[in-house]
């Protein structure tokens, strides 16, 4: 009998490693032959119809918001981090400083993802083009928001500076610490996923740019919070809970961006780490979100965001999670199973953009089709496939 405990406590441990990566053989296209020199022009044809959109005097584009103008800036310097070129240098890093002097830490409206989407910005040209403007530009912004993130200490006391309300030290038997307040506004009461996971995100790059381990402790407490209060039974990340009373979004608020600015901050955590269950955490979730209904049908193209007459929020969050997952893709070599997934989804997202999307080198919202005139918000949502899979293909 001193055996049974012991099994099941063995079949349990195969069942969380038997993870199934495999890819699902109804998704449409899921491979194709085009060579790098091609995807490297396909995507950067596709950021030259979207420059024309800038407006000089603000460093932001026509017909999409500020946090997405934010993201524009972000693949933009990835596609010459990945790439191997300087072809965008010049208007990224001007405008990104001057972003940064007309908006004290990049925070235009009391937003801290807002602010962050633009430092993730500046640390990808960072990342990019080793301008260490836009690495102190990140340090300002993580420095600000540090403010808004929950401490262990302010947990127990129920007391943030920057908040006028008392807040709940635990939610469902977990601590609020190292949740990050959406809004600075002292009365808003929300902590959700994309502001923790963008502090996740921002201060891991940090840790491996700066070896300052403050960084480090930052991304592994706001990663505990995520991990401990916002991800589903089916393990895809949830939105926001209420830092007053605990109550949270609907179960049914499920958004791509969540789970891939997570993927991306626990990838790169992992590595700064070296703590694997980062990168398994990072991995279960990406598994369920490339397969989930939530998002996408049989033949695996992402349905979210779309939108073909005129902008919104949700139009952006697509290419967050491609963005993300194509970290998972470069923080796991060796891991084939993954990269075969990564590699074969982004491949369906591509093929669809290009058979089914495109006008030239515009692309719809709507990554089924079918082709329409250009709009920057459809625009934005198709770059960072195109650029992704410059290496995930
Ligand atoms: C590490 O980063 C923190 C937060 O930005 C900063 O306060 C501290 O001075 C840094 N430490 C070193 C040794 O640079």
């Amino acid at each position: 009998m001193q055996l049974l405990p012991h099994l099941a406590l063995v079949s349990l441990v195969s069942l969380v490693a038997a993870q199934d990566l495999g890819v699902p053989l109804s998704w449409r296209k899921f491979s194709n032959t085009r060579p790098i020199a091609e995807r490297i022009t396909i995507a950067q044809n596709a950021i030259n119809q979207m420059t024309p959109q800038l407006n000089a005097a603000t460093g932001e584009f026509n017909g999409i918001g500020y946090w997405q103008s934010g993201n524009v800036w972000s693949v933009l310097a990835n596609q010459d981090h990945l790439a191997g070129t300087t072809t965008n240098k010049a208007l990224v890093v001007n405008n990104l400083n001057l972003v940064f002097s007309r908006w004290a830490h990049y925070d235009q409206f009391g937003f801290n993802d807002d602010a962050m989407w633009w430092a993730q910005a500046a640390l990808y040209g960072y990342r990019a083009y080793a301008d260490t403007n836009l690495l102190a530009h990140a340090v300002d912004v993580w420095t600000h928001v540090t403010g808004y993130v929950i401490t262990p200490a302010q947990a127990s006391a129920r007391k943030n500076p920057n908040k006028a309300f008392t807040l709940e030290s635990t939610c469902g038997g977990a601590t609020m610490a190292g949740g990050v307040f959406w809004q600075t506004s002292t009365s808003d009461q929300s902590v959700n996923s994309i502001t923790t996971g963008l502090y996740i995100t921002l201060s891991a790059f940090l840790a491996e740019y700066t070896k300052n381990a403050t960084y480090t402790a930052a991304a592994i407490q706001s990663a505990n919070w995520i991990k401990a209060h916002n991800i589903n039974a089916n393990d895809l990340v949830l939105d926001t809970v209420n830092a007053f009373d605990c109550s949270t979004s609907p179960a049914s608020w499920l958004f791509t961006y969540n789970s891939g600015k997570y993927i991306e901050g626990l990838s790169v955590l992992a590595a700064v780490t070296g703590d694997t269950q980062w990168s398994t955490l990072a991995i279960n979730i990406l598994n369920a979100a490339v397969k989930t209904t939530a998002w996408e049908g049989a033949d695996g193209i992402i349905t979210e965001g779309v939108s073909t007459t005129s902008n919104n929020d949700g139009v952006g969050f697509k290419a967050i999670f491609i963005r993300g997952i194509h970290e998972a893709w470069t923080r796991n070599p060796s891991n084939t199973a993954l990269r075969t997934l990564i590699h074969s989804y982004g491949d369906v997202q591509y093929n669809a953009l290009l058979d089914l999307a495109a006008t030239g080198s515009t692309y719809s919202s709507n990554w089924h089709g079918p082709p329409q005139a250009f709009t920057s918000w459809g625009q934005l949502a198709a770059l960072d496939v195109l650029t992704s899979n410059i290496d995930t293909n």
